[in-house]
């Protein structure tokens, strides 16, 4: 893979100097219209400054993945506990009730099934409907390195470009292309290049090394992405670290809904985003919690 970072300086990052938010809670915001901060207000906790976004919307590229075989039964009862819900609208408008007031982020990429080359996507969602269903944001995948990254990226402006016409802020997802190397640098790259083509909001993976350098290198909101399922102390734990540097929030999907106690852990991640809690204390009230059932 051509070398993409020929500098060899050391690089500095300055992640002990907080990012300037000029007066309003969540950074790279403060110079949208009144519309895009409201909505970034659904999804964010102004108190907090953090989210706990709930990601169900696999269906769109796998189909009825393990824990999403019906949505009605033991997802929607979840979403109460979330801040925010990551689905697409076919779910939205057959499954949620519209009684719910959770901010909603749509999915509005798609096109090849896990059958296919995944970065092979278009657009896939027309802004009026996003509009029509009073969704607080849009997203879609960005496959920085995959074998169709210019038509993601793009996919990526076009979305953001439409968004910004209605006040509708996009959150970039970054899909690890097959052959990239999921480490810091591949994420500073990824995260930063969905940033500077105006994401109001990047979503992307965790990495035990360098983590606050891809936060203190992205000018706006980091949401760490969830992942492969994997033992809940360890997923609250993912949590806690991707928190403490400097991430805005989690969107989870597995690491809730595959789950034995699915309920027990969107409630113990939420003490960790919003109450400061630490892996031990949240596992301990995830455990607390699964005792008295
Ligand atoms: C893939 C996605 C998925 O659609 C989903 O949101 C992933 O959620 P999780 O990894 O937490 O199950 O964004 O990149």
């Amino acid at each position: 893979m051509a070398e993409y970072d020929k500098d060899k300086q050391a690089k500095e990052y300055y992640t002990d100097i907080p990012v300037n938010t000029h007066g309003f809670f969540l950074k790279g915001a403060h110079s949208l219209d009144w519309g895009m901060k409201n909505r970034l207000s659904r999804i964010f906790r102004p108190e907090t400054g953090k989210t706990v976004m709930f990601a169900i919307d696999h269906g769109y590229f796998q189909g009825p993945t393990t824990g999403l075989e019906r949505p009605d039964v033991n997802i929607v009862p979840l979403m109460k506990h979330a801040d925010a819900i990551m689905l697409t609208r076919g779910i939205l408008r057959t499954t949620v009730p519209p009684s719910l007031t959770k901010a909603v982020v749509m999915r509005c990429s798609g096109g090849p099934s896990i059958l296919k080359e995944l970065s092979d996507e278009e657009l896939a969602v027309d802004i009026e409907d996003a509009i029509r269903m009073n969704v607080a944001c849009i997203t879609l995948q960005v496959f920085i390195g995959g074998e169709y990254e210019t038509r993601s990226i793009h996919n990526m402006t076009k979305l953001i470009d439409m968004g910004l016409r209605y006040g509708i802020p996009t959150m970039a997802v970054t899909a690890v292309g097959k052959d990239m190397v999921r480490d810091a640098k591949y994420f500073r790259l990824a995260t930063r290049i969905c940033a500077e083509l105006g994401a109001q909001i990047v979503k992307t993976y965790y990495v035990p090394e360098d983590f606050e350098t891809v936060v203190a290198s992205c000018p706006v909101p980091i949401v760490m992405a969830g992942g492969k399922k994997l033992p809940e102390i360890e997923a609250l734990t993912m949590s806690y670290n991707a928190i403490q540097e400097g991430a805005a929030g989690v969107d989870m999907g597995r690491n809730i809904f595959q789950s034995d106690n699915p309920e027990e852990m969107m409630l113990a991640v939420n003490k960790i985003v919003h109450e400061g809690y630490n892996p031990n204390e949240a596992y301990e009230y995830f455990n607390t919690l699964v005792a008295a059932k």
